[in-house]
């Protein structure tokens, strides 16, 4: 019975979904602990790698501002970019998530599309996908890591979190936000190296649902 209700709702369009979970729990941030945690997580991982307020950062699957509800705050104005084809969880984010006149003083700049088309930011120092490759079907990752590639320069570092795993149980067909696929650091190298990244394994890095971390600099 479960199963059948879970099908009826994850086969609904994801601007349905977002209305049905609301903006937290559609990116996996539906207790306290999930939100502010995952949220906090990511923020303190960017600093503890030299993140500073005056680099440009790109967000990458932004959702409703889970990691930007911390780091626009930290961030200089005008120095913080999210990518995030749901428009409405980032207008969420802005209205609920964000406190006082942050968006205003800070002015992020959004883009939206699932075409990984980051035109509209031009270069950055550090980016980020938290539970990004987590959804995304191999043809995907690979238009990601090639289409970042295009605004990366040799300063830049993106972090990615990937399900370590084998992908022989993997969803067919097309990527899904409700779905998850699982890869081997390998294959993600390999992808990596066709689209001209080195890609370095951290791993653990504490996640509470044991997604790993990579980070990919231009080869
Ligand atoms: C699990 S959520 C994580 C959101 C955010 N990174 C966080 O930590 O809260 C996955 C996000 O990926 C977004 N997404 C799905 N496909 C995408 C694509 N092709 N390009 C960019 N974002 C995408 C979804 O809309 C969703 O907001």
């Amino acid at each position: 019975m479960r199963k059948v209700r879970r099908r009826a709702w994850v086969n609904k369009p994801a601007s349905e979904r977002v209305r049905v979970l609301g903006h937290r729990a559609y990116v996996g941030g539906g207790t306290p602990e999930m939100w502010y945690g995952i949220g906090k997580q990511q923020y303190h991982w960017l600093v503890s790698q030299g993140l500073r307020p005056d680099h440009r950062f790109l967000d990458i699957a932004c959702g409703s501002l889970r990691l930007g509800q911390y780091l626009i705050p930290f961030l200089n104005q005008g120095q913080y970019f999210g990518l995030e084809p749901e428009a409405e969880l980032v207008e969420k984010g802005l209205a609920e998530e964000l406190l006082y006149d942050i968006a205003e003083i800070k002015k992020p700049t959004f883009a939206h599309n699932y075409d990984f088309d980051f035109s509209f930011v031009d270069g950055y120092d550090y980016a980020i996908a938290q539970s990004l490759v987590t959804h995304l079907n191999l043809e995907d990752t690979t238009r990601l890591l090639a289409g970042l590639h295009k605004v990366s320069g040799p300063q830049s570092t993106f972090f990615f979190t990937f399900f370590e795993g084998d992908s022989a149980r993997n969803p067919k067909g097309p990527s899904h936000a409700n779905k998850r696929w699982r890869y081997s650091f390998e294959t993600m190298a390999e992808i990596g190296a066709e689209t001209g990244w080195t890609l370095d394994y951290i791993g653990d890095w504490k996640h509470k649902r044991r997604q790993m971390m990579i980070r990919a600099r231009p080869a």
